[in-house]
């Protein structure tokens, strides 16, 4: 897949699902990448949850194959270390007007995290089209997004949290959603161990299930 040509919410929305990555050592950084692209889904939010995660963007910078954003970015500081790493869009867990204006000065897609209609209304009124719908189950859920897409017909949400393989279709679904984020293809201790073909195993599965779900919706038409 050539991830330069379309634009960073063009490229997630045809990938569908981000996995949500929380590096320890950096070192495994590459041969996740490739477990990532082999299972067929070739993005990755990688967290600055751990310090690990500026190491393995700077691992990753420059690799065609996939696109690199960085989580779990809280603050202006963060989104130029995680720019300068290699990062090509930026997710945060909440809305921050200084996260989104660096984004903005850097050149690169901000999707901060929204999950009541008065942080949505701020974001909207930041000029933002995509948000981060966090923590989705735990925020009430496809309801909640359902609700919240009305007054605002334009925006585009990617839910995350609480997602699973047994209700991420019915989220991408929605024709509020344009992509839908999780961890439960890239485990941290699967990661830990190094078990790198159980990621691509994980991620496969994952894109079958969704690959076979569109399938069968477009054959429903
Ligand atoms: C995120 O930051 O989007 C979440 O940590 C992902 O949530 P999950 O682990 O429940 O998939």
């Amino acid at each position: 897949m050539t991830i330069a040509t379309a634009t960073v919410t063009e490229t997630l929305t045809n990938i569908q699902i981000v996995p949500v990555v929380v590096l320890d050592d950096p070192s495994g950084a590459n041969a996740l990448a490739d477990a990532l692209v082999e299972g067929g889904i070739p993005c990755a939010e990688i967290t600055l949850r751990t310090p690990a995660g500026l190491e393995a963007l700077k691992a990753l910078r420059g690799r065609t194959d996939l696109l690199l954003g960085a989580g779990t970015v809280l603050n202006a500081a963060d989104v130029d270390l995680a720019v300068d790493a290699g990062a090509q869009f930026i997710v945060s867990p909440g809305f921050g007007a200084d996260v989104v204006t660096r984004c903005r000065e850097r050149g690169v897609t901000a999707i901060p995290g929204i999950s009541t209609a008065s942080e949505l209304q701020v974001a909207v009124a930041a000029g933002l089209r995509h948000v981060k719908f966090f923590p989705a189950e735990q925020a009430g859920g496809l309801p909640m997004l359902t609700a919240l897409s009305g007054p605002f017909p334009d925006v585009r949400f990617m839910p995350s949290g609480g997602l699973r393989p047994d209700n991420v279709n019915t989220y991408l679904d929605h024709p509020a959603v344009f992509a839908a984020g999780g961890s439960w293809m890239v485990p941290r201790a699967t990661i830990i161990a190094g078990h790198f073909s159980e990621v691509a195993r994980l991620c496969a599965d994952t894109r079958a299930q969704l690959d076979g779900h569109k399938r069968k919706a477009q054959g429903a038409i």
